[in-house]
Formats: C-alpha cells, structure tokens, sequence
C-alpha cells in the first residue's frame, strides 16, 4: 500500500468535522416524518381512519350516480334501515341525508357490513355510539346490497 502523507488527508478531516458541526451533534430538531402505514394514537392505519375497518379495504371510487342501483337500494333502505333511521332528523340513529359528504362509500359500506369491528375500534364509530347509546345491529347484508345502499344514500340531502 502506498503511503499517503498526513497533509493530503487534513482537508477531508475540515469536511467532515464541518459537516458534524452543522447537524448539531446528529439530533436535528425537524419532526421526523410520519411512516406511511404507521398505525396512529388510535391503533388504526391511515386507509382505516379513514375508511373504516372491515372486509372492504380498496377505497371504492365512485362516478356518477346509478339510479338503478340506488333505487335497490331505497327498497333495502326502507325495508332494513328505516326502522331507526332518517334523512333529516336523530331518530335511533343518526340522520343520514347527506351522510355521504361526511364519510367515505367505503367507510359507509364498512359501517353496514361490519359494525360490531367499527365500535370496537373505530373512533368516529365510538362518538356516535357514546351519544347514541345504541349499538347499530349486524343486518346482514351481502357487500352488493351495501353497495346499493350505499348509492342510495348519495342521493340524499338533508332537508
Ligand atoms: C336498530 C337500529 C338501527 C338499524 C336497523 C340500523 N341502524 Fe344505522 N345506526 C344506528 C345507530 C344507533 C347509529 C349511531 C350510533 C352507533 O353508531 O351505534 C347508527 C349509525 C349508522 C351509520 C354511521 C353514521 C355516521 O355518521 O358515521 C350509518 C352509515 C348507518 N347507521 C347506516 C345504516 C344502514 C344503511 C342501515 C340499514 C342497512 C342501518 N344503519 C340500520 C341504528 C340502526
């Protein structure tokens, strides 16, 4: 191995020194930034925060509204839904016209297919429960009945 005289290296030694003196000692005071899938102070990914848990986990992405779709799911509606709740008023439940701007189609279909995950771990889940004191049941439904449901709600305001 060839020596190499000391004088070559002092310059890399200014570099590096240089370089430790501007990072602080290593600790920058910068927040590290949140890791994508972490799990946050809930328990809960991201995708889960926001869309709910349970057996739907792709975000459904929706076009336009499907009358036909929606007008299944009006009778679904009528027929297992309606006993406890509204469009436009807190009956059992809470008023749902205009529900889809508040949550997701995929947390939506995740509250009907799967309420009993959403109350056991769900914060927004938990809130409502809290200030409903009534626990949505199971109904049961297939995810193409929770999907015509869901349509049906996009078509509701409230009044
Ligand atoms: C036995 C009464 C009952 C029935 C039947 C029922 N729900 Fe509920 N639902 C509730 C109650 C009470 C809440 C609010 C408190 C809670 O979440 O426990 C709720 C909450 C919800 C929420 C959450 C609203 C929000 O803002 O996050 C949705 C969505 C919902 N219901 C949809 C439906 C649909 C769709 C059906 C029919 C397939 C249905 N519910 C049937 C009682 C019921």
């Amino acid at each position: 191995m060839p020596r190499v005289p000391s004088s070559c290296l002092r310059p890399v030694a200014l570099v590096v020194s240089l370089l430790l003196a501007a990072c602080g000692g290593g600790k920058s005071d910068a927040p590290a930034p949140p890791a994508a899938a972490a799990p946050s102070a809930s328990g809960l990914t991201p995708f889960q925060e926001q869309h709910g848990i349970g057996p739907v986990t792709e975000e459904l992405v929706l076009g336009p509204v499907d009358h036909e779709l929606a007008e299944d799911g009006k009778e679904l509606f009528d027929a297992k839904c309606a006993a406890c709740h509204k469009m436009d008023e807190k009956y059992v439940g809470p008023p749902l016209g205009g529900v889809t701007t508040k949550r997701s189609p995929t947390y939506l279909m995740n509250m009907i297919l799967n309420p009993d995950g959403m109350y056991a771990k769900h914060p927004s889940a938990r809130a409502l429960l809290a200030e409903y004191m009534t626990q949505m049941p199971n109904l049961g439904l297939t995810q193409e009945q929770a999907r015509q449901v869901v349509e049906y709600l996009r078509t509701q305001t409230p009044k």
